[in-house]
């Protein structure tokens, strides 16, 4: 049994008690996904975990997605954990660096979206004995419920395109050090459509599903109402009352919702100031079955 300590803010709460290197039973699985809806954001301080309990661990939540990279070299899909991370070795990075540092959600570009990234904290930056490099949250049920009603009516059908290439521009624009999507890439990764409000499958409430990473259009909207819509958008989900930072500390794990947050990282380290996360990127491939989400109303209707 496990204790959940919320943060007292809009999210983030700690779980205590838990040890994710090893199997999670299914009642202790469905109430950490009742405390995730209520919460966004878990941090589960103290692990120690390698990638196969990593992956063990994420897997629980559904599929993981693999880089668009390595798909690309190889024409399959390769499920695995990722490094983020500005160190380098022998002149490369040893993994991705300069990652997620504009708002957006994982996967909203994806057919099959995203539902949690569950990252590992290995090294963390800290300057004058404080960490760098958190990773900051906006609560999308929050923005849904404070969006005008007028605006909810009227864009209540209205559908999103999200556009991975769109996002990997930006960061480019703004410093990351990486190279354009090839060709093949961007074919596997191609424009796909969303709902703008949906319903979360386990809070059973609306969230706004947009980001200013992926969004590029509002299709059943005109070119230029299109833009001035996203741009509210943009600027109402990150208001500053939605929003939260984590602090992270060697041995977080931190699982969050992509469904009910978006996020970013903050680039606030030097290139000589390490930092390391693993990171499994999971998949909305089971969150929506009725049979993944029996055990979690359970869990609620108990609570
Ligand atoms: C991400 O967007 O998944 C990376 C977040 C982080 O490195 O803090």
């Amino acid at each position: 049994m496990f204790a959940v300590h919320p943060t007292g803010a809009i999210l983030g709460a700690t779980i205590e008690g838990l040890d994710a290197s090893r199997p999670l039973p299914e009642g202790d699985f469905a109430r950490l996904l009742v405390a995730l809806g209520r919460h966004g954001v878990l941090r589960l301080p103290a692990q120690t975990l390698d990638d196969a309990s990593l992956r063990a661990f994420s897997e629980r939540f559904g599929a993981i997605q693999g880089s668009v990279a390595k798909e690309a070299e190889t024409g399959h899909a390769v499920a695995e954990v990722g490094v983020l991370s500005n160190i380098q070795e022998n002149g490369r990075y040893i993994g991705f660096p300069d990652a997620g540092q504009d708002w957006h959600t994982d996967m909203s570009y994806r057919d099959v979206m995203g539902f949690v990234n569950v990252l590992y904290g290995v090294t963390i930056p800290r300057r004058d004995g404080r960490a760098l490099g958190g990773t900051e949250f906006a609560n999308m049920h929050a923005a849904y419920e404070a969006l005008p009603a007028a605006m909810r009516a009227r864009l209540a059908k209205a559908t999103v395109t999200h556009d991975f290439n769109q996002y990997w521009e930006n960061a480019r624009r703004h410093g990351a050090d990486r190279p354009p999507l090839t060709d093949a890439q961007r074919r596997l990764r191609p424009p796909v459509v969303h709902p703008l409000f949906m319903t979360h499958p386990l809070t059973g409430r609306r969230v706004l599903y947009c980001n200013p990473g992926y969004a590029a259009r509002i299709n059943e909207l005109p070119e230029d109402e299109s833009a001035e819509t996203l741009a509210f958008l943009f600027t109402h989900q990150t208001r500053p009352e939605f929003r939260w930072t984590h602090h992270w500390t060697e041995g977080d794990l931190l699982v969050w919702d992509h469904l009910g947050t978006i996020h970013r990282a903050i680039g606030d380290y030097r290139r000589d100031e390490p930092r390391l996360i693993r990171r499994c990127q999971v998949m909305a491939t089971q969150v929506f079955s009725p049979d993944f989400l029996a055990p979690v109303h359970a869990a609620q209707a108990a609570m």
